[in-house]
C-alpha cells in the first residue's frame, strides 16, 4: 500500500499489522500524534516525539500505560464486563511492583538493585554456555529438517531464548514446556485483541507459585544462578528485595526476554531470506554480525510499540492530549523515521545506526539488551557457520496485535555447509 493512499491507521487491522510501515510513514508525515478514536489511543510515531515521551516519566507514566495494557488496548471495542472482571487480579498483581510498570521513585530503587546483574560485562560471562546451548538447538533444527519439517520459530527461535532464561534463573530444563506456556499465555495480552485474560491469570498464578517456592529455596540455599545473585546483591546494598519484588521480577524476565528475542531472530531470518547478499557477506565477514543485529533491531523492531498513560494534560505538535489518556509509543515507526535515518526502508548492515530505539530509551531502557544482543550475535554466528543459503518455503504466520512483531511459525529451507539441501514440504 503506498503511503499517500493511506488516510488513517487501525492498530488492530491484520492487514496493517502485516506491513505497518507505509501507515507509519503516513502518520509521521500527516498526523504525528494520531488519535485512534475507536480504541481511544494516541499514537506517536516520529523519532523525536517517541524519545521525548519515554524520557518524561513524570508526564507519561508506565504504571498507567501498563494498567491499560492489562485491561486490553482495544478496550474501546470491548463491552464485556466479564473481561474487565477477569483482568482485575492481573491488574492488581502488576500494580504491586513490576519494574516495567513502575514510575520514579519506586522504579529508580528497584532498577538500581537489578542493574548489576545485567551489565554487558556480567552477561558476557555467560557467552560460552549460551553458545553451547545455541549449537545444541541448531543441531536439533538441522536434524528435524532432515525429514523436511523445519520451522525456524518452533524448532529454534523460541526454544533457544526460553532455555537461556531458564538456565540463568537456575530452572530445571524439564520445565521448558511449562515455561513457554506461561510466557505465551501472558504475552497473549500484548496481542491486545482477543487476549485470553482468564488463561493469562491462571498462568500468572502458576508462575507466582513456582517462583515463590524457587526463591524461598535460594534464600535457604544459595546456588550459582541469577536468583541467588539478585538476593545477594540486594542484601549487600542493605536494601533487600521483598519476596513480591523478586517474584514479579522473575516473571518479568521470563515474559520480557523470550518473545522479544524470538522475534529478533525471526525478523532476522526474514531479512536474510529476502535481502540478497547479506548472509554471504556475514559468512565472509563475521565481524559485521554485531552491526547486522543492530540493523535488524532498527529495521524490524521486535517491540513495535508500548503504552504510557498521561498524568496531566500535555501538548505535542499542537495536539492536546488530555490527562488519563493512553499514548502508544511506536518504536518501530521511530526507527524508520526519515528525519533520523537516511533511506530508512533500506536494510543496510553498514549503516552504523546505534541510535535506534528498539530497546526503548530513558529510564526503562531494556535491562536485557546486553543479553539479547549476545543471543542475536551467537545465533547469527552459528547460522553462518552451518548454512550457506536460506529460503522461506511458505509465508510466515505473523504475531498478533500492534505491539510485538515477529512470527509464530516460519517454514524454511536451508542449504548447509555440507551442501545438503534441507527442505520443509509444508
Ligand atoms: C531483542 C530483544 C528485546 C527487545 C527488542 C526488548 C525491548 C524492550 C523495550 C522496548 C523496553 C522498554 C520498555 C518501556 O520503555 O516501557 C524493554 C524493557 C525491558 N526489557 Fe527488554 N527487550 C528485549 C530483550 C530482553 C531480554 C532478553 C530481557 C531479560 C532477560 C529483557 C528484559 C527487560 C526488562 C526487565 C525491561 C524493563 C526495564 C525497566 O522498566 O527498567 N528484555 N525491553
Amino acid at each position: 500500500m503506498a503511503a499517500n493512499t493511506i488516510v488513517g491507521f487501525d492498530p488492530f487491522d491484520p492487514e496493517q499489522i502485516a506491513d505497518p510501515y507505509p501507515a507509519y510513514r503516513w502518520m509521521r508525515d500527516q498526523a504525528p500524534v494520531y488519535y485512534d478514536d475507536a480504541n481511544d489511543l494516541w499514537l506517536v510515531t516520529r523519532y523525536d516525539d517517541c524519545v521525548k515521551v519515554v524520557r518524561d516519566p513524570s508526564t507519561f507514566s508506565s504504571k498507567l500505560g501498563m494498567r491499560r495494557l492489562m485491561t486490553g488496548l482495544d478496550l474501546g471495542r470491548r463491552t464485556s464486563q466479564q473481561f474487565a472482571d477477569t483482568v482485575e487480579p492481573l491488574q492488581y498483581l502488576t500494580d504491586l511492583r513490576m519494574l516495567i510498570a513502575m514510575d520514579p521513585p519506586d522504579h529508580v530503587r528497584l532498577r538500581r538493585l537489578v542493574n548489576r546483574a545485567f551489565t554487558p560485562k556480567h552477561i558476557g560471562l555467560s557467552e560460552d554456555w549460551i553458545r553451547s546451548l545455541c549449537e545444541e538447538h541448531f543441531e536439533h533444527l538441522l536434524a528435524v529438517d532432515a525429514d523436511g519439517r523445519a520451522d525456524w520459530v518452533g524448532d529454534f527461535t523460541w526454544p533457544f531464548p526460553v532455555m537461556v532464561i531458564a538456565e540463568l534463573l537456575g530452572i530445571p530444563t524439564s520445565l521448558k514446556r511449562d515455561f513457554k506456556r506461561w510466557s505465551d499465555d501472558l504475552i497473549g495480552l500484548f496481542g491486545g485483541k482477543g487476549a485470553d485474560a482468564e488463561l493469562a491469570v491462571t498462568s500468572f498464578m502458576e508462575l507466582l507459585a513456582f517462583f515463590d517456592e524457587a526463591i524461598a529455596r535460594r534464600r535457604a540455599e544459595p546456588a550459582d544462578d541469577l536468583i541467588s545473585m539478585l538476593i545477594h546483591n540486594a542484601e549487600e546494598e542493605d536494601e533487600p528485595l521483598s519476596s513480591d519484588e523478586m517474584v514479579l521480577f522473575c516473571v518479568l524476565l521470563l515474559v520480557a526476554g523470550n518473545e522479544t528475542t524470538t522475534n529478533l531472530l525471526s525478523n532476522g531470518m526474514k531479512v536474510l531470506a529476502s535481502t540478497p547478499g547479506v548472509l554471504e557477506r556475514l559468512r565472509r565477514q563475521p565481524t559485521a554480525i554485531p552491526a547486522a543485529v543492530e540493523e535488524i533491531l532498527r529495521y524490524d523492531a521486535p517491540v513495535q510499540a508500548l503504552p504510557r498513560g498521561t498524568k496531566q494534560p500535555i501538548e505535542l505538535h499542537g495536539t492536546s492530549i488530555p490527562v488519563a489518556s493512553t499514548v502508544l509509543v511506536f518504536f518501530g515507526a521511530a526507527n524508520r523515521d526519515e528525519r533520523q535515518f537516511r533511506d530508512p526502508d533500506r536494510f543496510d548492515v553498514d549503516r552504523g545506526a546505534t541510535d535506534h530505539i528498539a530497546f526503548g530509551n530513558g529510564i526503562h531502557l531494556c535491562l536485557g539488551a546486553p543479553l539479547a544482543r549476545l543471543e542475536g550475535r551467537i545465533a547469527l554466528e552459528t547460522l553462518c557457520r552451518h548454512v550457506t543459503e536460506v529460503e522461506l518455503t511458505a509465508a510466515p504466520v505473523p504475531t498478533e496485535g500492534p505491539l510485538l512483531r515477529g512470527a509464530r511459525s516460519m517454514p524454511i529451507t536451508l542449504r548447509t555447509t555440507q551442501g545438503e539441501r534441507l527442505t520443509n514440504h509444508d
